[in-house]
């Protein structure tokens, strides 16, 4: 067996291993490789290419001529990153590494140059909360494998997902539900709180799709202020509870503001308001938070308490969130009301997706380890322009530019930067969702270029 490891500066990341695994390729060999590797963007690679081909990751069907053409590109450009070869090295080295941030950006960079900054030819998509790197390698070749059963309904691993899911999370399988993404979960639940006719209780910012749906529905939402932390205040919470509340709603990690509860707080708070009305309880970032300050409530449902519902989705950490996956925890009889309300099915492709990924540990630890040099990066930058800002568990994070959020974000989306909507009351706080590492390099420069001297004058 042959060990290899590159310098990255030498050939770009992923003409390197591209360039030797076509060579090992062209001889009969085999390659096998870390799940970053081969998420070359910007490479003669589809995705279904890669399903197919790179799991384990075979080249054989590389050419002389595409290994050599690589060859010859790795010199003729020293760094790596779609179109650059308007840059000479010179040019690279004396930009001080502005434009080496760019150029790491693969296939991203090119196109007009406005105040100093090169455009990324794709958007960056910093706005949504999605895993940059999208499903794994094994759920990518369930998908391929699926594609013969579209025509079809009611195929597909569904049974198995859902045992899956509930083994996982040792909660008997009669516990469990698949929904179209948590969001059906979600708007189920509202609309089994609005059906009867109660308020419902939730922090304020807080994650819109279920107080949206109940509120259209004729709930009345009581918004309680998340607190100077920023985070759910369960003890004001509490106190908003009135008679008719018949829901109380919590978000953990809470979106926009990525805090956590508590575990044990929590804990006891649900199982007291839980006496009398429903906690619905979204851990949608649940696989991202290694805090152990933080703890899902599962393990209440699986005990038998009848009165909570914990939502958890495919579309995070599993980077699923176009094939619509989630899933409800609840006691049977609340499964079964949710059955009957729910309207969305779920598709073969995100069962198969899912039913593959979920049994894929190492991917979710890859794309927390890329998420945390993600976040770290960022974070210099809050720390350097001293801004106030969340610490987040999360793959988003929340801070203070004192820019209206819809100046702030034109600007970005200038620059090719998709940057998270505005949370009123918090209308000059940005949530910023993690991105590749390099891409939030290229987020952190771009920001600097724009916006520090302005916060730095306002901060004066
Ligand atoms: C807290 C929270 N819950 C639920 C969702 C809905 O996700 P999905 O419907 O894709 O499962 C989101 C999406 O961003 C979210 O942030």
């Amino acid at each position: 067996m042959l060990v290899l490891a590159w310098i990255r500066g030498a050939l770009g990341p992923g003409q390197c291993p591209l360039v030797l695994g076509g060579c090992i390729g062209l001889r009969g060999g085999e390659v096998r490789c870390a799940p970053d590797q081969v998420t070359w963007q910007g490479w003669p690679l589809s995705r279904r290419h890669q399903a197919q081909h790179l799991h384990p990751l075979r080249l054989k069907r590389y050419s002389i001529g595409t290994t050599v053409l690589l060859i010859v590109r790795s010199y003729g450009r020293p760094i790596t990153g779609g179109d650059m070869g308007q840059f000479t090295r010179r040019q690279i080295l004396l930009s001080g590494g502005a434009l080496l941030s760019t150029t790491c950006v693969p296939g991203l960079a090119r196109g007009a140059s406005s105040a100093g900054i090169v455009r990324p030819q794709r958007m960056i998509r910093a706005d949504k909360n999605e895993n940059p790197y999208g499903p794994s390698r094994v759920a990518l070749q369930a998908i391929n494998e699926a594609m013969d059963l579209t025509n079809k309904y009611g195929v597909g691993h569904r049974r198995e997902l859902v045992q899956l899911v509930a083994d996982i999370n040792e909660v008997p399988a009669d516990h469990v539900i698949l929904s179209a993404g948590s969001g059906e979960i979600l708007k189920t639940g509202g609309l089994m709180a609005s059906w009867d006719k109660g308020s419902i209780v939730c922090a304020d910012p807080t994650y819109h799709d279920l107080v949206r749906y109940a509120g259209r529905a004729g709930s009345d939402i009581i918004r309680v202020p998340v607190d100077e932390n920023m985070a759910g205040d369960l003890g004001a919470i509490r106190k908003a509870i009135r008679s008719d509340t018949v829901m109380v709603y919590l978000v953990n990690p809470n979106n926009p503001t990525p805090t956590i509860f508590d575990r044990d707080e929590l804990r006891d708070f649900v199982l007291e308001v839980s006496k009398d009305r429903i906690v619905f309880v979204d851990e949608a970032y649940f696989e991202y938070v290694e805090d152990p300050r933080y703890g899902t409530l599962i393990d209440l449902v699986a005990q038998g308490h009848k009165n909570i519902i914990v939502a958890r989705t495919a579309s995070k950490i599993h980077g699923l969130a176009g094939l619509r996956v989630g899933f409800g925890f609840a006691h049977p009889d609340h499964i079964q009301k949710i059955r009957e309300l729910k309207t969305g099915v779920n598709n073969v492709l995100g069962i198969e997706a899912a039913y593959a990924s979920y049994q894929d540990m190492e991917f979710q630890d890859f794309a927390r380890r890329k998420n945390r040099e993600s976040m770290a990066i960022v974070e210099a930058m809050f720390e350097e322009l001293g801004l106030r800002y969340v610490k987040s568990p999360t793959n988003f994070t929340f801070f203070e530019t004192g820019i209206p959020v819809e100046e702030l974000n034109a600007e970005l989306r200038e620059h090719g930067i998709l940057s998270g909507r505005p949370f009123p009351p918090f209308t000059t706080w940005s949530r910023v969702s993690m991105a590749r590492p390099e891409e939030m390099r290229y987020y952190v420069q771009t920001f600097k270029k724009l916006f520090a001297s302005r916060i730095m004058d306002s901060a004066a």
